[in-house]
């Protein structure tokens, strides 16, 4: 016998969306005031759109997952669409104040991320971690506000580059853990909680459950960028990644040989298949700088130039390979820091104003709410 068909009531979505809880503050969208939308079309297809805290919200795969769930099982729902926007800043101070955190207190789940720049290569050695390392200390000069997050979990270096190999970071109030600051960056690191030169055989589901505990328990608190040092190779971790934060962006670091252009294209292709967009290229040890200022053009040149346009994005800076820059990251201290005239430090800074200039056409703008972004998963 075929079944009635009727047409949900936007009550009944509303009811459904009770069972919608959201991870961090553990109550449900509805109560939370983050049902932005229902829209209730003829055949039963339903559109909802949820308001994000953050528009770099790592929770949103949740979300669609979770809204899909419990929409999709009303009678009468055909389709479920899940778009996204993001609270307005009076907004999130009404859910605060709502929740009884006081201004800026505390910082996890409220708090914002402008850009997420995943920095990855495709094979070590090429300096990734350096430019990470420069490249936040360039950002935090210019006044922004910028995170570094190590998931190099093979082969971490960063707490090593600013001086806070073997510490340990806190953890507040929220139970959350509170990122080691130096150099004006704040830094989070697998190398502050396993023991020095351990050799930690990291699985799948592990650094899935460690990336993702990195994003969402750790206060960040605001920042303009959080720069993720990703691991070599292009499998597991930028999948995780993408997963994570599906709304991050690469950056390309490649050095001037073929090979290694080669491999950073590969990088770029994962890259596509994940639908992270590729912000820029950085082309590292582009010829050795003598400290007298002589050039030698060691690994050739051309190949960052060469990758940029082929995947039709800017070369940010093409820097040279300078020995301060290696020995100030043994010394802790990141050159940028130190000796910002290097020719290797101007070149990480001019790259570092080339992402801040880019900044607001990048940034994770609120959908305004009638647009939906479309984002769905097929129902069950
Ligand atoms: N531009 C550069 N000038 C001098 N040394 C560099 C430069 N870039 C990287 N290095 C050195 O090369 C080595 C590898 O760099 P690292 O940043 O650890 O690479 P990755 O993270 O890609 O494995 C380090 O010893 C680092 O100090
Ligand atoms: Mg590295």
């Amino acid at each position: 016998m075929a079944e009635t068909l009727t047409t949900p009531t936007e009550d009944q979505i509303r009811e459904a969306l009770t069972s919608v809880i959201d991870p961090e503050l553990k109550r449900s969208v509805v109560e939370l005031g983050m049902v932005r939308t229902i829209a209730i079309g003829a055949a039963g297809a339903v559109g909802v759109t949820i308001s994000l805290t953050t528009g770099g919200c790592p929770l949103r795969n949740q979300f669609i997952a979770d809204v899909n769930e419990h929409v999709g099982s009303v009678p009468g729902v055909s389709s479920v669409e899940v778009a996204f926007d993001v609270l307005s800043d009076e907004e999130k101070s009404a859910l605060r104040a709502k929740l009884g955190m006081p201004g800026g207190l505390p910082t996890g789940a409220l708090a914002t991320i402008g850009s997420i720049l995943c920095i990855g290569s495709g094979k070590g050695g090429v300096g990734k971690s350096s430019l990470t390392a420069n490249l936040a200390v360039a950002l935090a000069n210019e006044g922004k506000s910028v995170g570094i997050l190590d998931a190099d979990v093979w082969g971490y270096s960063i707490p090593r580059m600013f001086g806070l190999g073997g510490q340990r970071p806190p953890v507040d109030a929220t139970r959350k853990i509170v990122p080691l600051e130096a150099h004006g960056v704040k830094v989070m690191s697998i190398g502050f909680f396993v023991e020095e030169d351990s050799a930690v055989v990291w699985r799948g589901p592990m650094l899935h459950k460690a990336l993702t505990q990195f994003l969402q328990d750790v206060a960040w608190g605001d920042l303009d960028f959080l720069l993720i040092d990703l691991p070599p190779g292009t499998g597991d971790v930028s999948m995780t990644l993408a997963q994570l934060v599906p709304q991050s962006e690469f950056v390309l670091v490649t050095t001037p040989q073929d090979t290694a252009q080669k491999v950073a294209r590969r990088a770029a292709e994962m890259a596509d298949k994940v639908e992270i967009p590729v912000a820029g290229v950085i082309e590292n040890m582009a010829g050795f700088v003598t400290p007298e200022g002589g050039r030698y053009e060691i690994f050739g040149r051309g190949g960052g130039q060469a990758l940029a346009d082929e995947v039709d994005v800017p070369l940010l800076a093409s820097v040279p390979l300078t020995m301060p820059l290696r020995e100030q990251a043994d010394a802790g201290e990141p050159l940028v820091s130190v000796n910002p005239d290097d020719p290797a430090a101007q070149a990480v800074r001019s790259a570092a104003r080339g992402l801040i200039a880019m900044a607001p056409v990048r940034v994770q703008a609120p959908a305004p709410a009638p647009a939906p972004i479309g984002m769905s998963l097929p129902m069950a």
